[in-house]
């Protein structure tokens, strides 16, 4: 990379990648991070292992050929699951860093044994969430929740957060979880760190949520420094988005950004 200035690129179906872009901007400086909200395409996660396939390839050439970006990020555990082998694969000279339930931590946090997981119907099918739960728990005195979420990405798309129907679809999900003294729950999506609050309601606060934000930022400054970004000055976000997208939303995620 040397003297160039690093450039990533980060991409999620909309909002909820946000999240990472903000996890981010509390670890890396002197870089802009170019974010492609695809509000056209989602919810990913209720899409085919094909469909969610191109809409990645589609999104990181306009990244590559518009920004040039030098890193990227899936911030969305969706796309990771089904395109980060090709990406790497198609993109051997690029920075590339998935987003994956947080099932290591949450193993080695809970007391109970008993974790619950909540992701979008592609990523809980996805034979990478499926090897990544094998190789983690086998052998190991836990139980895993798994919970889909159908529904909740849209909610969280329109900015209903706290009204009565994401209310009633998280307390039926999370119902049997509180029954069997769940005590850590991954967010293997990166839109729920959003309903966080509702969440910990619903579970009386009494519970660890798991999101990956920070490790990925982590990662990425590793990264970055391995092949000569100084981390120094200013950070830059810019956000492009598909379709329509709710700017309050973001605006309660991230201060200071630029749409493009
Ligand atoms: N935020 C994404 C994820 O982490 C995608 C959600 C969706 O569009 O279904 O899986």
């Amino acid at each position: 990379m040397k003297n160039e200035k690093l450039k990533i690129g980060v991409f999620d179906s909309g909002l909820g990648g946000l999240t990472v872009v903000k996890a981010l901007s509390q670890v890396i400086k002197g870089a802009d991070i170019f974010y492609v909200a695809d509000t056209k395409n989602a919810p990913y996660g209720e899409k085919t292992p094909e469909q969610i396939l191109q809409y990645s390839l589609d999104i990181t050439q306009y990244l590559i050929e518009t920004h040039e970006i030098n890193a990227l990020i899936l911030a969305c555990n969706t796309a990771t699951s089904f395109a980060i082998k090709k990406l790497r694969a198609l993109y051997p000279n690029l920075i590339i860093i998935g987003t994956e339930p947080g099932v290591k931590p949450a193993l080695e946090q809970t007391k109970t044994g008993k974790i619950g997981v909540l992701a979008t119907p592609a990523t809980l099918q996805g034979e990478k969430y499926q090897a990544l739960v094998k190789q983690l728990s086998e052998g190991k005195d836990v139980v895993l929740y798994e919970q889909a979420c159908p529904g909740l990405v849209e909610q969280i798309e329109r900015g209903d957060i706290a009204c009565d129907t994401t209310k009633t679809l998280l307390n039926s999900w999370l119902s049997p979880m509180k029954k069997n003294s769940v005590d850590t729950i991954v967010l293997g999506c990166t839109h729920y760190p959003l309903v966080s609050g509702v969440i910990e309601s619903i579970m009386d606060g009494d519970i660890r949520l798991i999101e990956t934000g920070s490790a990925i930022a982590k990662r990425l400054l590793t990264l970055s420094q391995n092949i000569g970004h100084k981390n120094e000055g200013e950070l830059s976000i810019f956000i492009h988005h598909t379709d329509i997208i709710n700017v309050e939303s973001i605006d309660s995620i991230l201060i200071d950004y630029t749409l493009i």
